[in-house]
């Protein structure tokens, strides 16, 4: 069988300069990868690469395979019956993702309909009711009428992973689904996309920039820097045994996993331009398999 997922030799340039490059993974069914990186490495561009929802301006090579098909070569109407349906995607942004001035029942309902055309009206309402109490949405049939302002944003954002859910995915993107929240509530949400990732023995892409977060969702997790991976491997390989200096200065900023939470993050140092990342960036290093199922790029002036 082939993975869920299999991203081969992504490169992701605008105006020739490349902002992914070559980047290779796998998901496999009920598996959840962490992509981990700091801000502006390529994470969010990945993700829309495989729903095929990056503009004109980006030119994407590579292949991606779902379920065994070429996704880059769909006709875009093939490319649309997935989207949403076998693959959905928690948008970075929760509060632009949610229409403002549409009541949240329509809102879901539209996600359902837009894949079950033939569905009766109350075949439709069922399903958005059963989408919100699988969320935890307390009193849903009575916040049907509800607008987005009216509810709180650790409710928003479970009411995006409803719609997100709704057609009963196989992939799940999840593009830093709860960096917008206080971290109680950012920790209900982690919670409940578990118990669903389980429940439904979804596949996830879990991209965040909070190695706390990766470490507790992800089974695998691939760290990237301005476009290029520089090591994958299982969440203890990671975590336990980090072999590139990248990484480790990652961990080291971070809290350890026994940390209270509760603590400020300490922030992801920024590669900064000097030269010598930028000859790195023109010539990496080769990725080698230094354990089973654990890569690591080496120091390109190694
Ligand atoms: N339309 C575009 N035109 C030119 N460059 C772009 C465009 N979109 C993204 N980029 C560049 O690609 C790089 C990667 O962007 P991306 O949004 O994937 O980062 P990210 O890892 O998701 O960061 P963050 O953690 O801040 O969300 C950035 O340097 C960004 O400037
Ligand atoms: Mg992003």
């Amino acid at each position: 069988m082939p993975p869920l997922l299999e991203v081969e030799h992504l490169t992701i340039e605008f105006r020739a300069q490349p902002a992914v490059r070559d980047l290779s993974f796998t998901i496999e069914k009920g598996e959840v990868l962490g992509l981990v990186g700091e801000s502006g490495s390529g994470k969010s561009l990945t993700a829309l690469a495989i729903l095929r929802l990056l503009d004109g301006a980006a030119r994407v090579n590579g292949t991606i395979r779902f379920d065994g098909r070429d996704l880059l070569a769909l006709r875009s109407e093939q490319m649309r019956l997935h989207r949403g349906r076998e693959i959905a995607m928690i948008f970075q942004e929760p509060m632009t993702a949610l229409n403002p001035v549409m009541r949240i029942g329509r809102q879901i309902a539209e996600a359902i309909e837009a894949h079950q055309p033939d569905w009766s009206r109350q075949r439709v309402k069922e399903a958005v009711l059963e989408a919100m109490e699988a969320v935890a949405i307390g009193g849903a049939e009575s916040r049907l009428n509800d607008y987005p302002h009216q509810f709180s944003g650790g409710q928003r954002q479970r009411i995006l992973i409803a719609m997100a859910l709704v057609n009963r995915p196989r992939l799940l993107i999840a593009d830093e689904p709860t960096t917008a929240l206080d971290v109680t509530v950012q920790d209900q949400i982690l919670r409940l996309l578990q118990d669903l990732q389980q429940r439904f023995a979804l596949g996830m892409l879990f991209i965040s920039h909070d190695l706390a977060v990766v470490a507790q969702m992800a089974d695998r997790v691939a760290v990237i820097r301005r476009g290029l991976l520089l090591e994958s491997g299982s969440r203890d390989q990671i975590f336990l045994e980090p072999r590139h200096p990248y990484t480790r200065s990652l961990l080291a900023a971070a809290p350890t996993l026994a940390t209270d939470r509760n603590l400020p993050l300490a922030t992801v140092p920024p590669s900064g331009g000097g030269t010598k990342d930028a000859s790195a960036a023109e010539a990496p290093g080769e990725l080698r398999e230094e354990a089973p199922g654990h890569w690591v790029r080496e120091a390109a002036e190694a």
